[in-house]
């Protein structure tokens, strides 16, 4: 069950608060006693994030001016102290609470309410006992005027898509095979109203999509190929934008087998990619956001099996180019290049793929962003990186000199599938840029290769950031769409 967000246009004396207190904290509240003021202003002199007062019917939490010369930092805090604030609510088990304030701003009120709801997700389909597990929070309301009720509810619909995506990472493959993705997004697509075409192995055999179909060769389970599209009549852009997503539902590695503890472990999460372009599309269907946006997901787990590909295979990819492979562990490279040369039959606007690709890039930055790189424009890459700021889901953009397109060169075939010791994730890129560019060798449309192996996935909670799944990019590509002109 999702936590719902809606706003209200009454509070009742009963309910329980959450009150975002003005520049001087000045406590105005004619419901607190006077030792209760005392205790308030004391908490405030030591520095509490917030202050929870019990009365005997509800509960109030006060939480004082926060000082902060950077907004998305501010806004960001104003989200860690609604995850905090959510905690708190479950620790005394209450079900609903008002977020309300006469005088901060409605991005602030938005943000607590944000950090709150997206931090009071649970993953329990697997317990026996879930119910007895489940949060006591149910409902936030917000209260207040300067916030509309499209606004509270455009939010509310990004958190469901944002939950959503995260419970796609966390299903592991004795659920989520590549099939029964895709009859996930068909269900999605039903709910809230943009299409979808799977195309099926036979189909994908018809199209030639060899990187698709060498990485599901040691399958037992066949690959699928999504396409979503979401065509509103008002849409502002022309030219669609295009989103890819890595679907390796599982990477054991295949014949290059993945060491277990530390590093398969975790491999259910290599649909992250998936993940966040599905979850991008459900909230732009949901919320009915004016921008055309296609997206393509390629979908197969990689296994050691009978017909396994192995290295030193040569494969002729869907583009006609072929591919040493060396690595078959290199295998997320090897379907995006089929999902990149398909891409190039919408003359998109612009490409954006994601994925869990390189263990490089989460080295090289940890889980606190995603590695970025491709031809696109600066201003382009600006607004990805302001949206990243805002969402404070970042990006950083890494160099990609044609020198590292050196490091995969193939003395048998027009590339190999991994570079050297160094800078595996700009190879790695390098290696997909192939894909982008048409016949003659000219970029077929603007792109960025969003690289997400960090922040996808995480050992534990990190504030409105849930253990596992993390649903990151949703709201990062939902920023940036709905905010381009
Ligand atoms: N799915 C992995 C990358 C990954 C690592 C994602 C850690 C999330 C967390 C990818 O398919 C992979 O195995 N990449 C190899 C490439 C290498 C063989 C060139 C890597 O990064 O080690
Ligand atoms: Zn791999
Ligand atoms: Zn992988």
């Amino acid at each position: 069950m999702q936590t719902s967000l809606v706003k209200t246009s009454k509070v009742g004396k009963n309910d329980n608060q959450v009150l975002l207190l003005s520049k001087d904290n000045k406590i105005t509240s004619n419901v607190l006693t006077y030792e209760e003021k005392k205790y308030v202003a004391q908490k405030i002199k030591s520095g509490s994030s917030f202050i929870t007062i019990n009365k005997l019917a509800y509960s109030l939490f006060l939480v004082p001016f926060i000082k902060e010369s950077k907004k998305f930092r501010l806004i960001e805090k104003y989200r860690d102290l609604g995850a905090k604030i959510a905690t708190e609510l479950n620790g005394l088990k209450l079900s609903e609470v008002n977020v309300t304030t006469s005088l901060s701003s409605k991005d602030e009120i938005l943000a607590l309410s944000e950090g709150m709801v997206l931090s009071n997700y649970q993953f329990l389909k697997y317990f026996s006992d879930a119910k007895k597990r489940k949060n006591s929070l149910k409902k936030v309301s917000v209260f207040s005027d300067k916030v509309s009720s499209k606004e509270v509810s455009e939010l509310a619909n990004l958190c469901i898509s944002v939950c959503y995506s995260r419970d796609l990472v966390n299903e592991p493959l004795s659920y989520l095979t590549a099939e029964q993705m895709s009859s996930e997004v068909q269900k999605l697509a039903k709910e809230s109203g943009f299409s979808v075409k799977v195309l099926r192995k036979k189909q994908i055999e018809a199209l030639k999509m060899g990187g698709l179909l060498a990485v599901n060769k040691g399958s037992v389970d066949p690959p699928t190929f999504n396409i979503m599209e979401w065509k509103p009549k008002n849409a502002k852009n022309k030219k669609p934008y295009v989103l890819v997503g890595k679907g390796v539902v599982y990477d054991t590695g295949g014949m290059s087998l993945k060491p277990t503890r530390g590093s398969m472990d975790e491999m259910k999460c290599d649909m992250g990619g998936a993940a966040t372009v599905i979850g991008t599309m459900y909230s732009l269907a949901k919320n009915k956001a004016d921008v055309h946006v296609i997206a393509l997901v390629p979908a197969t787990d990689n296994r050691p099996g009978g017909n396994a590909y192995v290295p030193g295979d040569v494969i002729k990819m869907y583009s006609g180019k072929t591919i040493e492979v060396l690595n078959t562990d290199a295998e997320g490279r090897m379907i995006l290049a089929d999902a990149l040369a398909y891409a190039q039959h919408y003359k998109p606007k612009l490409v954006l793929d994601f994925a869990t690709l390189t263990g490089s890039a989460q080295a090289a930055i940890g889980n606190f962003a995603s590695v970025t790189m491709g031809n696109a424009s600066d201003t382009t890459f600006k607004s990805l990186e302001k949206a990243g700021e805002d969402t404070f889901e970042r990006i950083v953009r890494f160099p990609f000199w044609s020198e590292y397109g050196g490091m995969i060169k193939s003395s048998i075939a027009d590339a190999k599938n991994v570079g050297g010791a160094f800078a595996g994730a700009i190879t790695a890129g390098k290696f997909l840029e192939i894909f982008t560019k048409d016949k003659k060798g000219k970029a077929a449309y603007p792109w960025i290769h969003v690289d997400i192996a960090g922040p996808a996935f995480l050992s534990s909670k990190d504030s409105y950031r849930s253990k596992e799944g993390t649903g990151y990019g949703v709201r990062l590509m939902y920023d940036f769409l709905t905010k381009q002109k």
